[in-house]
């Protein structure tokens, strides 16, 4: 190749490359991509069963929480417990902590709620703090609320307890 021609041909290249952006750039910015699946394509099996992509369903209506007051069984004792009141309205946030206001340890004996465990007062060093470890202030990561409605996926877990009768010898069951 003559190497006094290499400038112009990179020139060149340099160019259509430009041009070809250019081209695209020409596109109304918010035109859509082109879709090369059928807009009735299935949906997804999940937690949306039925219909198709497009296809919009009436959501199903918001319920209250579940608020008897009344502490749950766990199903493993690491288990954060739910929680069995509502928790509508209670901050959480830099200015202060609401489910503090009864939970912690000063305060729940006044409130008559159960005190926050050691594990709360915890860092990812193992180092017990005076309060709250940063790691536990957002209750709601783990304590959640229940509500009275059918389960979304099917759920076949079974406690350790009936692991174990299951274990046991069929004498002494
Ligand atoms: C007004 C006081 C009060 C506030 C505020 C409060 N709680 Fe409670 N909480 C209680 C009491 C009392 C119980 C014991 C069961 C009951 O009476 O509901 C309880 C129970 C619980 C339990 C169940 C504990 C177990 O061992 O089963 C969890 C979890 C819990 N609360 C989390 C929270 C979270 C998270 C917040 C903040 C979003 C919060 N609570 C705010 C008073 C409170
Ligand atoms: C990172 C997850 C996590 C966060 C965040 C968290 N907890 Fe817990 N909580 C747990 C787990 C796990 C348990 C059960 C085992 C234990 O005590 O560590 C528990 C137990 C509890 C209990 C029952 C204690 C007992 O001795 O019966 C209460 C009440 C509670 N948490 C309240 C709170 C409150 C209030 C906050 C916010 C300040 C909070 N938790 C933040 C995971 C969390």
């Amino acid at each position: 190749m003559n190497y006094r021609l290499l400038p112009i041909v990179l020139l060149a290249t340099f160019g259509l490359a430009v041009a070809a952006e250019t081209g695209t750039a020409t596109r109304a910015p918010n035109a859509q991509p082109e879709i090369d699946f059928p807009l009735d394509a299935p949906a997804p099996d999940g937690r949306r069963p039925g219909g198709t992509i497009t296809h919009e369903f009436t959501p199903p209506k918001l319920q209250d929480d579940e608020n008897k007051d009344v502490r749950r069984e766990r199903n493993y004792p690491e288990q954060p417990p739910t929680i069995p009141h509502s928790i509508r309205g209670y901050h959480v946030d830099i200015n202060g902590n609401k489910c503090l206001a009864c939970h912690s340890r000063a305060n729940s004996s006044k409130a008559q709620a159960p005190m926050i465990s050691i594990t709360h007062y915890t860092d990812r060093d193992g180092q017990t703090l005076a309060a709250v470890a940063p790691r536990r202030y957002f209750c709601t990561q783990c304590h959640v609320p229940q509500q009275d409605v059918k389960p979304l996926v099917e759920n076949n877990f079974q406690n350790i307890d009936v692991l174990l009768q299951h274990e046991l010898p069929q004498d002494r069951q």
